[in-house]
Parts: structure tokens; sequence; C-alpha cells
């Protein structure tokens, strides 16, 4: 078997963990966020992987911006979706909108794993129920297939369609904008930067010990709010079923998502 890489973009380590599940020992590993950076990006490899989380029901507009802007020559290339609730079908949908642009994709597949989407989940809940998702399980079928080059674009289920198609009549606006502040930062601030270092678009500045936000090139991944020690981090417009419960994937270190994330 031929020299593989996996691309990942992570916020709250989801992605990152199934990324190196699915890659085992050996794998090339490499953060989109900070390919981002780059302006020539050709990748050759025998197999190209994208492991990322869902966003609304679609690939986040990071993620978009990468596939669009890259040039993946390889003859097998597949991308893993990690979930919380419900994937909307995103595979089959996505894989059409991608085949239009004349990019080919041979696998696709989705993972349902903790949701940390805390504008609308209690994360202490998403941790409470996390085995019964059995993610291992999943992760480990996922890179069986891969290793064996398997052809495969999950079928979209008609109950997620409904729900894509029911969620897109009313969306929330999850694209931070600087019209309107998306984050508020409370007194429980220490300045100590971690928010800064974690966010994959480099919107946070320190400015007198406190985090300043330029929203221009924000993912809306809500890796500073998962990521503050104070839990200081709190949307400014939805009332959060508990402020107090923030996520990290548990095989996953707040250095590792640094390491993907910061600018260097
Ligand atoms: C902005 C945003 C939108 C999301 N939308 C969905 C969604 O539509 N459906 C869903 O099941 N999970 C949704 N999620 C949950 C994430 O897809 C899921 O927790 C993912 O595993 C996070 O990956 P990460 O830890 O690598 O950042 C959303 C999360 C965020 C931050």
């Amino acid at each position: 078997m031929g020299h593989s890489r996996i691309f990942y973009f992570t916020a709250t380590g989801n992605s990152l963990y199934a990324a190196r599940q699915i890659g085992g020992e050996g794998e090339e590993l490499v953060s989109i966020a900070q390919e981002l950076r780059k302006t020539d990006r050709y990748y050759m490899a025998e197999a190209i992987g994208i492991v990322v989380p869902l966003y609304e029901f679609d690939l986040p507009r990071v993620v978009r911006e990468f596939i669009e802007g890259s040039t993946f020559d390889t003859s097998y290339f597949y991308i893993v979706s990690t979930y919380g609730m419900h994937n909307g079908g995103i595979a089959q949908r996505v894989s059409a909108r991608l085949e239009a642009t004349g990019r080919h994709v041979d696998y696709y597949n989705t993972v349902i794993i903790a949701d940390n989407a805390a504008q609308v989940f209690d994360m202490a809940e998403q941790i409470r129920i996390d085995p019964e998702k059995h993610v291992d399980e999943q992760l480990a079928a996922v890179r069986a297939d891969i290793e064996a080059r398997k052809h495969y674009i999950q079928p979209a289920l008609q109950e997620e369609i409904d729900f894509y198609e029911g969620y897109m009549k009313h969306p929330f606006n999850l694209q931070p904008t600087n019209d309107e502040p998306f984050y508020r930062v409370t007194d429980e601030c220490i300045g100590c930067g971690t928010c800064s270092r974690v966010c994959p678009g480099g919107c946070i500045r320190i400015v007198d010990t406190r985090p300043i936000y330029d929203y221009t090139n924000c993912a809306g991944c809500f890796g500073c709010l998962h990521a503050c020690p104070k839990k200081a981090i709190q949307y400014a417009t939805f009332d959060e079923p508990n402020p107090n419960a923030r996520y990290r994937n548990p095989h996953v270190t707040l250095a590792d998502i640094v390491q993907a994330n910061s600018q260097r």
C-alpha cells in the first residue's frame, strides 16, 4: 500500500482523535488550519483523507475553502465527517456537490461522537451519553473500509434529509461576523491567552489582558469557548443550557489543539 495522508480540522479534538484512529501508527496527519496559510496547495499521495467536523449539516466553511483551493493528486480520496446528533445526509449531498465541480470522492462516511454545539446542548450530558455512541467501534469500521480502499458513499436516510430540509428553513446563524458580537467575555477572564492560541483563524488578540475578537477569519468552531480554563467565554446572543460545562475530546490535550490551530 502506498503513501497516504490525512488532513484534519478540529476545535475540540473529536476530528483529531478520529483522524488518529483511522490513520493508525505512522500515518501523516496534517492540520487544515495550518495548510490554509499556504497559497500553493498541491498534494500527492496514494490515498488522501479529510477528517473534519460537521457544521450545520455541511463541511465547515474553512474546509470547503481548503478543498476548493487545493489539488489532490491521488487514486483514493475520502472524507469522514464527525458529528453529534444528526448528519443530515451529508455524505450523499456533499459528494454530489464535489463531483459537480470535477472532484471525485471514493469514500464518504460519518462518525457520531460528542456534540460540541454548546449553544444547544449541555456538555455534561454529552460526556455522559458518549459511551452509548460506541465511537471506537465506528472508527475501527471506517479504518477497515479505508484500508481495504472501499468505494462507498453513506446513503442518506429519509429522516436525515427531512431534518436537514427542516433546519435549512430556519438555520441558526453560526458564522460570526464583525456586524455583531458572537462571544462575550466575562470578568472571570484572567488574560491567559489560551483562546488566542487555539483559534484556527488567528482572530483573537490579547489587549490589556483581555481578548479582542476580529471575526473576519472566524471558522465558527467554538474552540475558544471550549478551551477557556475559566469558562469566561460565552455566547453573546444564545442562552446556553449549561455555561459551566465545556468539552474537549478525552484523548486529546490542549497542547494538541494549540499545535493544530495556533499561528506560528
Ligand atoms: C458551528 C457548529 C455546527 C455544528 N452543527 C452540527 C450539526 O448540524 N449536526 C450535528 O450532529 N453536529 C453538529 N455540530 C457538532 C460537531 O460536528 C461535533 O461535535 C464534532 O465532532 C466536533 O469536532 P471537533 O471536536 O473536531 O471540533 C456542530 C458544531 C459546531 C461547532
